[in-house]
């Protein structure tokens, strides 16, 4: 008779954090960036975001070369903001920009499609979303890469529709 002992048990415990990269960090710094004036035209951006997102403040300044006028509100409370302005998980990216009238921009939208939503602003809507960070899209090239990308548009129902599919670099 013969008995076989298990000597080891080997556990692996994966945690996958599937979360939004390096913009979910939270930082040491709680300073905000202040605003010497407010933008009151149909440029302005109220965007919040992490002060340690890199892509962040790359599609800060990808809005800046549009002709928007971005001011910066640095947080890591970011789920805040998102609760804040309605933003369903599904539609998060990292950051989130407000316009003057109070639509909502989340995540890496080109800044031509901001413009046309602004200057032809569908009905019953929320604003324009880019879930998640796809390679390629403002802010997020990484050299000729690209993930083609749907841009939604947010109803104030909660749905969504296709506003823009992306394929090229902005
Ligand atoms: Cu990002
Ligand atoms: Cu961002």
């Amino acid at each position: 008779m013969q008995i076989f002992r298990s000597l080891s048990i080997l556990s692996f415990l994966f945690l996958g954090i599937i979360g939004l990269s390096s913009c979910d960090k939270p930082a040491n710094s709680t300073t905000a960036s202040p605003s010497s004036s407010t933008p009151s035209s149909s440029a302005a951006l109220e965007v919040y975001k992490s002060s340690t997102c890199g892509c962040c403040q790359m599609w800060v300044e990808h809005a800046q070369a549009n002709g928007f006028e971005p001011t910066i509100h640095n947080t890591e409370d970011l789920n805040e903001v998102k609760a804040r302005f309605g933003i369903a998980r599904k539609y998060q990216s990292c950051h989130t920009s407000v316009s003057s009238d109070g639509y909502i921009f989340e995540g890496h939208i080109p800044a031509r499609l901001i413009k046309q939503f602004l200057a032809d602003k569908p009905a019953d809507a929320l604003g324009l979303a880019v879930p998640g960070m796809p390679i390629g899209s403002p802010g997020m090239e990484m050299g000729d890469r690209i993930t083609p990308y749907d841009v939604l548009l947010l109803k104030k129902d909660g749905t969504s529709s296709v506003y823009a599919r992306v394929s090229a670099l902005e």
